[in-house]
């Protein structure tokens, strides 16, 4: 009963009903192999027996009560999150786009509230920030922008290979710079630390806040808990969604004492945002990525996986061309339209994710074993034989 839904999505015809670790099962029984993991969401796999308990058993004691009063976990899971970032306070959301839309409302109220009224925004082409209007502002990609306009004043995209562009962009007038550290969308491109550390420097000059998305390559994906870290170069304000509730809509953005000092009672809000059941499910996500094995895991089984894939891009160089990003943020440049890869791949029972520049995306659960990087490499083996057949 498709049509009863806005014809929004190209869905592929499969509805799965089942999930264990890796493995999708749909109706008819057939089994995939799921190394997209819902674009990068499902970081402990499907069905993660201790996020099955911690949703089960706060199901049984209370879902929602609003914020018009305390919420345990949700204080629990912003002093997780401060304890392990740069960061000094925590607003949670349903999702990634909300929590963008916060981050925006921050960076402006910060500069009404200092007096200096600064408005705009400047972002990055082939960045992706979410479908709220906030959010699609910073874009300048056709698709996504397309018959919405007017958009927010004041928000512009600049290409950030361009170092005179981005002196002449970010002014006195700026609010705020917004980046996603790894473009996800955008085809997996790592942003050298030099363009990061370049923004910190003008955003530090000029007063205006700089703001990482890690809503996509954020929450262990890399390796680290953010990928900023890796770099050490520190955002004002962050974003981060789709890991932190490993399938939970759950959300936040999180800011320095400074970014937020002008976010007072009744500046924003949420019904939902950090309701007990979602931040029971978040701290169930952060026990186990912050536990002492998991990120050096991640960082093992990452250089297994892409050395893997290096592997298979020279097995088949008409079909692959290079393998972008780091950690599990892991993409493979196509020769042909990655669509065409990523249909032949779900023919041969493996999930993977299309972006931009004919990039195929592979963001599996972090807890992926070497025997499952063994086989997805398999099935990514035979995709490439079919194709080229
Ligand atoms: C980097 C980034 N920011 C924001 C979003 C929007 O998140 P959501 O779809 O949860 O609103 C996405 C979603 O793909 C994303 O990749």
């Amino acid at each position: 009963m498709e049509k009863y839904l806005l014809p929004t999505y190209n869905r592929t015809s499969v509805s799965f009903v089942k999930g264990d670790g890796i493995w999708l099962e749909a109706e008819d029984g057939s089994k995939y192999l799921d190394i997209g993991s819902g674009i990068a969401v499902n970081i402990l796999g499907h069905c993660n027996r201790e996020l099955v308990s911690a949703l089960t058993d706060q199901a049984q004691e209370l879902w929602h009560t609003s914020n018009l009063y305390r919420v345990t976990k949700q204080e629990k899971l912003a002093e997780t999150l401060i304890f392990n970032t740069f960061a000094d306070m925590a607003f949670f959301t349903n999702s990634g786009s909300e929590a963008i839309e916060c981050a925006i409302k921050m960076a402006r109220k910060f500069h009404s509230h200092n007096q200096d009224n600064r408005h705009e925004i400047i972002s990055f082409d082939g960045s992706f920030h979410g479908r709220t209007f906030g959010a699609i502002s910073t874009s300048n990609a056709q698709k996504i922008i397309e018959g919405f306009g007017p958009l927010l004043p004041g928000c512009k995209s600049i290409d950030l290979k361009d170092k005179d562009l981005i002196i002449d962009a970010i002014t006195a007038k700026t609010a705020a710079v917004i980046i996603e550290p790894i473009q996800g969308e955008g085809g997996i491109k790592v942003i050298p630390d030099d363009s990061l550390q370049l923004l910190r420097n003008i955003c530090d000059e000029l007063g205006v806040l700089l703001i990482f998305d890690e809503v996509q390559c954020g929450l262990g994906r890399t390796g680290r808990l953010f990928a900023h870290e890796w770099t050490g170069i520190y955002p004002d304000i962050m974003t981060t969604a789709k890991g932190i509730g490993g399938g939970f809509p759950l959300g936040a953005c999180l800011a320095t004492h400074k970014a937020a000092e002008g976010m007072g009672i009744g500046s924003h809000g949420s019904t939902y945002g950090g309701n007990p059941l979602a931040c029971a499910v978040g701290c169930e996500v952060l026990n186990q990525v912050l536990s002492k094995d998991f990120l050096p895991n991640v960082r093992k089984i990452s250089g297994y996986f892409s050395q893997k894939l290096c592997g298979l891009v020279s097995n088949h160089p008409s079909v692959f061309q290079e393998v972008r990003g780091t950690g599990l943020m892991l993409g493979l440049k196509t020769r042909l339209k990655n669509q065409l890869v990523v249909d032949e791949a779900f023919k041969n029972g493996l999930l993977v994710i299309p972006a931009s520049e004919n990039v195929v995306r592979i963001l599996p659960p972090l807890n992926i074993t070497e025997a499952e990087v063994d086989l997805a490499i398999e099935l990514l083996d035979k995709t490439a034989e079919g194709i080229k057949s």
